[in-house]
């Protein structure tokens, strides 16, 4: 276990223990010159936490934006890349370390529509090591909904079906932790971690459809309950 002094005041957001980055460095704790994979770069806000913790652990993050962020940081631990992250034979080309020797970290944050992610998952679990995590953001609808914001919180309620899904179709391989939007302690939206139990270069399983009830039955549940109740009697 390595001990930082989080309270160096250059990444503001790595001091809140509950925030995703703080989760994220956190897990990487145990692991020798960690490598991050990274989708979806923008302000950069997730490349400078990481890469705040990776150069004080020899570590290296590569990272994949549809848009050129290559100007984000000069980090000589970072490699940038423009590619859309699906376009694994081309990523992977480029960073071949990847190819080689897999990731201990994945973190999902590019384009959050629940078939862009089920395909991420299954495209990259593949690269992930033993005991390595991918962590994808933004899947908790709570905020959304108490705002009342419909189309939000169907994507990420579709979001969150849909990793839960992958675990479901990979229960042998992985394990899943949910953290719920925890408003008053960080403004962020849930985080999802699938650990995987197999070896790098171990794939994610053909997807299978799982078995699912009528959701009208759920709605209808108490009503069909009390008829139960009253003809048991
Ligand atoms: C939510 S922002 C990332 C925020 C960043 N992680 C941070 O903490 O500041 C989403 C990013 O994903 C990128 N993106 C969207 N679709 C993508 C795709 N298919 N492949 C790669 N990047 C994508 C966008 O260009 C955008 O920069």
């Amino acid at each position: 276990m390595k001990n930082f002094d989080y309270n160096e005041p250059i990444i503001e957001v790595l001091l809140n223990k509950h925030s995703h980055l703080r989760i994220m460095t956190d897990f990487l704790n145990n692991k020798e010159k960690p490598k991050v994979l990274e989708f979806g770069v923008a302000r950069g806000s997730s490349t400078t936490a990481f890469l705040w913790y990776l150069e004080k652990t020899e570590g290296k993050l590569f990272s994949v934006d549809i848009v050129d962020y290559s100007k984000v940081h000069n980090s000589k631990n970072w490699k940038f890349l423009q590619s859309n992250d699906l376009h694994s034979d081309y990523i992977l080309e480029k960073f071949d370390e990847i190819k080689k020797n897999g990731v201990d970290l994945i973190y999902i944050d590019s384009y959050h529509e629940n078939h862009h992610v089920l395909k991420l998952l299954n495209i990259w679990f593949k690269y992930l090591k033993k005991d390595g995590a991918i962590f994808i953001d933004d899947i908790d609808s709570f905020s959304f909904k108490k705002k009342k914001q419909i189309w939000h919180s169907i994507v990420y309620d579709l979001t969150d079906d849909a990793i839960k899904k992958f675990h479901y179709n990979n229960v042998e391989k992985t394990l899943y932790t949910k953290y719920l939007a925890n408003l008053p302690f960080c403004a962020e939206n849930g985080l999802g971690k699938i650990y995987k139990l197999v070896d790098f270069n171990e794939e994610a399983n053909p997807s299978k459809k799982i078995w699912e009830y009528n959701p009208i039955l759920k709605m209808i549940y108490p009503l069909l309950r009390k008829i139960k109740q009253l003809l048991s009697f």
